[in-house]
């Protein structure tokens, strides 16, 4: 009897709960897959769930012009098991530098979507960036009449490290989209609620990444009870209502807000250590967390077109023709992943995921 109550249970559960979910297969906008043996790790862990993903450019020496980002290009498409569907947009790496010749021409190249902003010293291998953005205006303005997209990591580099993308905001970006009303700008990987709003008001032509982990955790998951070097990125995990207000935004179904995990692999050896470095490496469980936190918020009808098709749009490419299932099905993070000559620590490490991945055919 007990056991017939409990199979009943459970048949109503399956019936009215949703345990699994066919979403059009992911991109993702904002993806670091560093070089030479690295990209044997990283890019079959993005392209195992991702249709597509935008390259950072931030490799030293930096990728400022249109050759050498050309030949990272055919570098990750090496890396690549040919078997597997998976397209690499790049990015170049903007500074006072790049030639506005390549900048004219870039639109030749249909795999290089823009040009990325590093304020110079702001994050990782981030000091061949800009110093002064008002003497990029003319390569911006190069940008802007070919429709060229501009991806902005938006902190500055003075003042409190928990205050730098709100400051960045105001003193760099209000002015910027002033100046520049037609060019279509990403604020890449925010982390506030300052940001969420500025992004609400601002105009069509801005939008947003949001990553698994700003959406998951703030900054007492990174320093209450011990620091843990795993949870550095940057921008800096922030405030608890900033990630509510990150939260809400990725649910919401506005348009300006899509996936890009900043999947950002550092060896072990370099995140536990005396100057940690910034970076938090999430490619292969991304997608479940983002689907975990959906489910979470009770919003998972909303998360295929944050994960498939807002991003898309913004870049203006068609979303990707086949599909991914998820099945609310648990995963056990492992502790640590081989990486080249090392270990990494994988994003929430050792903890269990409620959401995996089951490839449809
Ligand atoms: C990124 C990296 O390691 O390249 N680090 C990070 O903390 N996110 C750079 C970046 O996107 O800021
Ligand atoms: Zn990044």
């Amino acid at each position: 009897m007990k056991s017939m109550i409990s199979l009943c249970i459970g048949l109503i559960k399956r019936i009215f709960i949703l345990n699994s979910l066919s979403i059009i297969r992911p991109d993702d906008w904002h993806v670091h897959f560093r070089d030479h043996e690295a990209l044997h790790y990283t890019v079959p862990a993005t392209a195992m769930h991702f249709g597509r993903a935008l390259v950072m450019p931030n490799l030293q020496p930096a990728l400022t012009t249109i050759s050498v980002v050309n030949a990272y290009y055919e570098r990750i498409l090496n890396a690549l098991d040919k078997t597997v569907s998976f397209l690499p947009y790049m990015t170049l790496y903007l500074n006072e530098n790049v030639l506005p010749d390549d900048l004219h021409h870039l639109r030749q190249y249909p795999h290089i979507l823009g040009a990325k902003l590093y304020p110079a010293g702001a994050t990782t291998n981030s000091n061949e960036g800009v110093h002064s953005i008002k003497k990029l205006y003319p390569l911006l303005e190069i940008m802007q009449t070919h429709d060229l997209v501009l991806q902005i990591h938006g902190e500055v580099t003075h003042g409190d490290i928990f205050d730098r993308e709100a400051r960045f905001i105001e003193e760099f970006l209000v002015p910027l989209t002033h100046d520049f009303p037609k060019l279509r700008i990403i604020l890449e990987h925010i982390s506030t609620q300052a940001a969420v709003e500025f992004v609400l008001q601002a105009p069509t032509t801005v939008a947003a990444t949001i990553t698994p982990h700003h959406l998951f955790y703030n900054r007492n998951q990174l320093l209450a009870g011990g620091l843990r070097p795993h949870y550095y990125c940057l921008p800096i995990l922030k405030r608890e209502h900033d990630q509510r207000a990150l939260q809400q935004a990725a649910v919401s179904g506005n348009p300006k807000f899509f996936a890009g995990t900043d999947s950002a692999p550092h060896a072990k050896k370099l995140k536990e250590n005396a100057c940690g470095c910034a970076g938090i490496y999430s490619a292969p469980y991304a997608l479940a967390m983002y689907a975990q936190l959906f489910d979470e918020l009770d919003k998972i009808k909303q998360l295929n077109h944050f994960m498939s098709v807002f991003g898309a749009e913004f870049y203006h490419l068609s979303p990707n023709q086949d599909r991914i299932e998820l099945i609310k099905k648990e995963q056990l993070i492992p502790t640590s992943l081989p990486f080249v000559n090392d270990d990494i620590i994988p994003i929430a490490a050792g903890t269990t995921l409620q959401w995996s991945i089951h490839e449809s055919t």
